[in-house]
């Protein structure tokens, strides 16, 4: 029985309408950025009609000769990458990844150390709505109120004190390098298994501007979709001897049938950062996203911990104007057609909900080709769309200079 041939315009109407919006408007959310047509060509394969429950050499159904091939060039390609002994693939997300390790880990109840999700934390680092928070005993560290980074003192004393089985390591809103040794040294002082959640840094690290935390960590986890540029997924690296705890976690204990699409473009997505443009890509992330700071630093906003050293800013709107709000920023730069997402800042008065700063990231402006001179440029857009935001022709005026900025680094063609 064949398929219908009539074209799905409802649908297809919606993703034409959607890369219209990524080609003419600015992506600053700091975890997303543009895949390769490398990368949507493997994901949009053949591959996703195959089952392929277990592992290669030990699947639960036949056929799996290519599939095999496949995930056994993904697990190479990405364990060479970062120089670890084990990788597991399959996770569907960073959540999924995230959580598997602890599966593999830790038995509910049991004891972990996460950073404070208003001090950059993420939701799986403990928080009390996430199964991480639900199943196990999340002690959180913050970071300092002096300089805003990794308070180590706190995390140094709550280790000795709480004696964690884990300590997880890792931040999806925090603008500076994570040192991998310190923390190496407080989980041996303690006795924990250290785990680094690399979801937001892994290109960085992969582009050699972030140290690599492979070496220090017992597990690093991270997602392929956001500074490493691959499609929406997760992957583990692990050290030898948690190889089957982890692999047993996914597969059968959390997941179900792997999906070898998205395995097989990130395959694609770790040769492409394996190449030595990637280098290069990733030192113009830091670079522009440090351009960006000063430049917003020069119209009245602070940086939270006063700069950058990787791909993203935490911009506390109230020394801009202390009225101004991360959501009502979020909205109406959304109109002017500049995408990001309002965040709270360290010991933010305001709920998560409406916050006093916002997130920007460069991943995907750097892979548009944007330099130093257009980060002066953004800044310049951000800062006269929000004073002018109750006033509907700067707003309009701005979109239009965002469409015209695009229009000059077009990452896709239509
Ligand atoms: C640090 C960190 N870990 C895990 C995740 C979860 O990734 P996913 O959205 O793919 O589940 C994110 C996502 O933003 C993240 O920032």
């Amino acid at each position: 029985m064949p398929w219908p041939t009539s074209r799905d315009d409802e649908l297809f109407g919606y993703v034409d309408d959607e890369l219209e919006r990524q080609n003419t408007t600015l992506q600053l959310i700091a975890s997303e950025n543009f895949a390769s047509p490398a990368v949507l060509e493997a994901s949009g394969s053949v591959l996703t009609n195959k089952y392929a429950e277990g592992y290669p050499g030990k699947r639960y159904y036949g056929g799996n000769v290519h599939i095999d091939q496949v995930e056994d060039l993904a697990r190479e390609r990405v364990k060479a990458l970062f120089g670890a002994d084990h990788a597991n693939v399959q996770p569907h997300s960073g959540a999924n990844a995230n959580m598997a390790v602890y599966q593999a880990l830790l038995s509910p109840g049991d004891t972990v150390l996460g950073l404070r999700l208003d001090h950059g934390g993420h939701l799986t680092h403990g928080s009390p709505v996430n199964t991480s928070g639900i199943l196990y005993n999340f002690v959180s560290y913050g970071v300092t109120k002096s300089d805003e980074r990794i308070d180590l003192d706190e995390l140094r004393d709550r280790a000795r004190k709480h004696r964690p089985k884990m300590i997880v390591a890792g931040a999806t809103a925090y603008p500076r390098i994570i040192e991998p040794v310190p923390l190496r040294d407080i989980a041996e002082e303690v006795g924990a298994v250290l785990m680094f959640d690399a979801a937001h840094i892994a290109g960085l690290i992969a582009g050699g501007v972030h140290p690599n935390p492979v070496p220090y960590c017992d597990i690093v986890t991270f997602t392929t979709h956001k500074t490493l540029r691959g499609p929406r997924g997760g992957c583990i690296l692990s050290k030898a001897e948690y190889a089957a705890a982890v692999d047993k976690a996914v597969f059968p204990g959390s997941q179900g049938g792997p999906l070898e699409h998205h395995i097989a473009s990130k395959a694609v997505a770790f040769r492409e950062a394996a190449d030595p443009s990637f280098a290069d890509y990733a030192r113009q992330i830091v670079a522009n996203a440090s351009a960006l700071a000063d430049a917003l630093g020069g119209h009245g906003f602070r940086m939270v911990s006063g700069g950058t050293d990787n791909h993203l800013l935490l911009v506390d709107l109230r020394t801009f104007d202390p009225d101004l709000t991360g959501a009502v920023a979020q909205t109406v730069l959304d109109r002017a057609g500049i995408t990001l997402n309002k965040n709270t800042v360290p010991d933010d008065p305001r709920s998560p909900f409406v916050t006093s700063g916002v997130r920007i990231g460069t991943p995907s402006i750097t892979t548009q080709g944007m330099e130093e001179p257009e980060m002066a440029v953004i800044a310049e857009l951000i800062a006269r769309t929000l004073s002018g935001r109750e006033d509907d022709s700067v707003v309009e005026a701005v979109r239009g200079e965002v469409a015209y900025l695009c229009g000059r680094f077009r990452p896709y063609a239509s």
